[in-house]
């Protein structure tokens, strides 16, 4: 289980991530998209037994500056052929967003074989991720987007899912 951080106070940075890893969830993402999110990788990164990676990273130019901050992991909530290319290049774990069947096979064109599945219950939830393990036997998932604690378990269910990631673990107020 992956905890999506939207860290809005720094100073709640370090303590959270000390929190969750205490509460046995030692890998957390932090999404880029709030203000202080690059300071807040940095903090968290300082937590023994944190690994800490960024959310929402949808271009190359992100991709560095949080490389630089001290990700650990990328996230991203689609697929380029830049950024796909980039974090390649950069040689860091990356989960990259596809919801179709084209955007795996864009991934697997790169290379790619562990996806973010996004936005995984708006996108036809559990029954459209069974059926695209069909072609993609291969593919193993992260599903994240609308799941919640009562849908998690049926996720974490499925053979093709190794992780789940979720907002709900830590709400943003
Ligand atoms: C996001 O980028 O917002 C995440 O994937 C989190 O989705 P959730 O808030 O539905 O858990």
């Amino acid at each position: 289980m992956i905890p999506v951080l939207a860290v809005n106070d720094l100073a709640r940075a370090k303590p959270m991530a000390e929190a969750l890893v205490k509460s046995g969830y030692p890998v957390l993402e932090v999404l880029i998209r709030t203000e202080f999110a690059l300071e807040a990788i940095a903090e968290m990164k300082q937590v023994a037994g944190a690994i800490v990676g960024a959310g929402t990273v949808t271009n190359p130019n992100e991709l560095a500056a949080a490389i630089d901050a001290g990700a650990e992991f990328i996230v991203s909530p689609g697929l380029t052929d830049r950024l796909g290319h980039a974090a390649i290049a950069a040689n860091i774990p990356f989960l990259p967003g596809i919801a179709t069947a084209g955007d795996i096979m864009r991934g697997l064109d790169l290379g790619l074989t562990h996806f973010k599945y996004f936005p995984a219950e708006a996108s036809g939830g559990i029954a459209a991720l069974k059926a695209l393990s069909g072609p993609f036997g291969q593919c193993l998932f992260c599903p994240t987007g609308g799941i919640t604690q009562q849908s998690v378990d049926a996720w974490l269910a499925l053979d093709n899912v190794l992780c789940v990631g979720g907002s709900w673990v830590v709400p943003s107020q």
